[in-house]
């Protein structure tokens, strides 16, 4: 998830030739113009990229066009780097400009992999957001063609294929507006998830741009006109915006927008007024960074999925820098992470065990070392961090290391401390999570978690091919479950607002609903600082059913009954157990489940999936409860009282 803003202007009075015939010819204003000028690219972008920060932030980086060609200055690190690195090396006033800042998918946070990426001998520069799933091989088949690269990023590879067509179609005659005919034809060749964002040094006063499941909109102005991965990239300048479609191309200039397909069809936007302040916009409408992490939680599975097969079906991984025979030689699995991310390692243990039949024990980091764990060669440690600098976590994993164990870390954060000591990666893609109580990061995390435990069974023949491509085609119908659970929460959200006075919450589930109803309860101590306390359903009898009184409400985790059928039914006698004590029963059950209504106050039901990928869907029900109280209670969900985003002391 990436900060993207796209800016062509033209000064006061300036006549333009329009798009369809040459491109136009935009005199480049002297400083003299500035009083009776427009914005400068520059003003515009750097404002733009400032707002969405909060959408990637290891590196920014901008490029303009200037009367001596593309001008481009990009730095690793926080927007206030590349701020510097312009007062140092100013560039002149433009008209035409795009900007980025990156939240990094592949290659780390460094200079080079900073964007905008040059092509064609530095006459044209491109952004990107999303991830190019094909880039591999375009990269082999543009590196057969004698093209050279500099970075590690897919985005390169795309910048190096736009420019080759552009190329191509200028020296066979092409004439009128190339960059847009080239930007179709490339996109034409992408596949995965991008918005594509390209100027040439042929064309001032243009910027065109490409989209496929990645977000895109445009601003309309006078005499100039803004593109932005969200209306924040440009609401300091206005306030109409046009959506556009899937696979659209948009090109701009400082009078025109023109829309197509990839194949140079007319299509068309929906225009909308933003009434959104700046605030708000950058929370993309929502009241809480909380509340549109919840929101984004399609797309960050959907992305932590992407690319995750090569050509033949076989899985790949990000940077799996482990010996394949090492792998087969496992013998046991430690998942270290703390809070959410254990629980996402206690989800994945069911996966792994089932799938692969090795042994998975979740260890909380900051006990791990303590306790004279028994590690060696033959372990495999899942270091699970969202912000890869969770100090318990790294410590634990240095001592994982000293005892001989590989490390394989799946984190939210590319180029972070955790994974830079591990030995192998694999990212999640959800994008920066600002709340500090983590929910997108939670299901990614769960879902690169599951895709290990595929790797892995597949390397050492625990499942077919066709078998793993049967549980990733489940898995790619998530995030479209998870979607008709967000759409259908009204209810959830009005029962969350309407227990703001609970004093406390139980929750119970069985087999992996356990650590969804202990993340359940973690979200609501986290976020309405109530007492709330996950128990395994199971572990009732032994202790807990004494907290059951008049009034007392429990939420309840139901395991699908097309699962292991005991489960189901014992989970039920337990609902009746503490409904027949007095508890307000608050049922989270799979859709057409109907034996739980007869002894639940609240049924809140989720679309049927495989048992093992349920935590995807019955989590979202929880994160939306503990939302609605805190917020009915007034707290500040993005900031709760005494937490931390990344806790980077032991
Ligand atoms: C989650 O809501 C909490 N903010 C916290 O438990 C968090 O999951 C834990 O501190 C681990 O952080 P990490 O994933 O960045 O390592």
């Amino acid at each position: 998830m990436c900060g993207i803003v796209g800016y062509v202007g033209r000064e006061r009075g300036q006549v333009l030739s329009t798009l369809e015939n040459v491109p136009p010819a935009v005199e480049f204003a002297d400083s003299s113009a500035d009083e009776g000028g427009r914005h400068g690219a520059l003003d515009v972008v750097m404002e733009g990229l400032r707002r969405l920060e909060y959408r990637g932030y290891d590196s920014a980086g901008v490029a303009v066009l200037t009367p001596s060609g593309i001008e481009s200055r990009k730095k690793a690190g926080k927007l206030t780097n590349l701020v510097q690195e312009l007062a140092a090396e100013p560039l002149p006033r433009s008209l035409t400009g795009i900007g980025h800042t990156r939240w990094a998918t592949h290659g780390g946070p460094t200079d080079q992999n900073a964007h905008p990426h040059l092509a064609d001998q530095g006459r044209l520069a491109l952004i990107h957001n999303g991830i190019i799933e094909n880039y591999a091989e375009l990269k082999a088949e543009l590196l057969a063609e004698g093209l050279t690269f500099i970075s590690d990023t897919d985005t390169e590879v795309a910048a190096g294929l736009l420019g080759v067509i552009y190329r191509g179609l200028k020296d066979g005659g092409a004439k009128g507006d190339v960059l847009t005919l080239a930007m179709q034809q490339a996109c034409q060749r992408l596949e995965g998830a991008f918005t594509l964002l390209a100027i040439h040094e042929d064309q001032p006063g243009v910027v065109t741009a490409g989209r496929r499941n990645s977000p895109l909109v445009v601003g309309l102005g006078d005499g100039e006109n803004f593109l932005g991965s969200d209306v924040s990239g440009f609401i300091d300048f206005t306030r109409r915006a046009v959506e556009l479609g899937q696979d659209q191309i948009v090109t701009i200039t400082p009078d025109d927008v023109v829309i197509t397909d990839f194949f140079g069809n007319p299509a068309e936007g929906t225009e909308f007024h933003v009434n959104w302040d700046a605030a708000a916009a950058e929370k993309g409408g929502y009241d809480s960074f909380m509340e549109k992490e919840i929101h984004d939680q399609p797309d960050a599975v959907g992305q932590t999925l992407l690319g995750r097969s090569d050509i033949k079906g076989n899985l790949v991984l990000d940077e799996l820098r482990i010996d394949e025979s090492i792998l087969r030689s496992v013998d046991k699995i430690v998942v270290l992470a703390c809070g959410t991310s254990a629980y996402a390692g206690q989800v994945a243990k069911y996966a792994i065990e089932h799938w692969c039949r090795i042994p998975t024990e979740v260890e909380l980091s900051h006990e791990f070392r303590y306790r004279d764990p028994i590690v060696n060669e033959k372990t495999l440690v899942v270091a699970i961090s969202q912000s890869g600098e969770t100090m318990d976590t790294l410590m634990a994993v240095r001592y994982a290391r000293e005892q001989g164990a590989k490390v394989v870390a799946i984190c939210n954060t590319n180029g972070s401390t955790i994974p830079r000591e591990s030995d192998a990666v694999l990212y999640t893609h959800a994008g920066p999570e600002i709340a500090v109580a983590s929910t997108k990061a939670f299901l990614a995390q769960i879902t690169a978690a599951y895709l290990l435990g595929l790797y892995l069974a597949q390397l050492r023949g625990n499942k077919f091919r066709d078998e793993i491509a049967t549980v990733m085609e489940d898995l790619t119908e998530i995030p479209a479950k998870i979607q008709t659970v967000l759409d259908n929460a009204d209810k959830i959200k009005q029962l969350g607002a309407d227990m703001s006075e609970a004093k406390s919450v139980l929750f119970l589930g069985r087999h992996v609903g356990f650590p969804v109803a202990m993340e359940g309860a973690l979200k609501l101590k986290e976020l309405a600082y109530i007492h709330a306390e996950g128990f395994a359903a199971g572990e009732l009898k032994h202790g807990p059913i004494a907290l059951i009184e008049e009034g007392q409400p429990v939420v309840v985790v139901m395991p699908s009954s097309s699962a292991r059928n005991s489960l189901h039914a014992k989970v039920v006698s337990n609902v009746q157990e503490i409904r027949a004590r007095g508890a307000v029963t608050i049922v989270i059950a799979e859709e057409g489940d109907t034996s739980v209504e007869a002894y639940s106050e609240h049924v809140f039901y989720v679309p049927a999936t495989p048992t093992l990928l349920a935590p995807l869907l019955t989590t979202v029900p929880l994160q939306i409860f503990a939302l609605a109280l805190a917020s009915a209670k007034g707290y500040d969900v993005d900031q709760p009282r005494n937490l931390a985003k990344s806790v980077t002391v032991e």
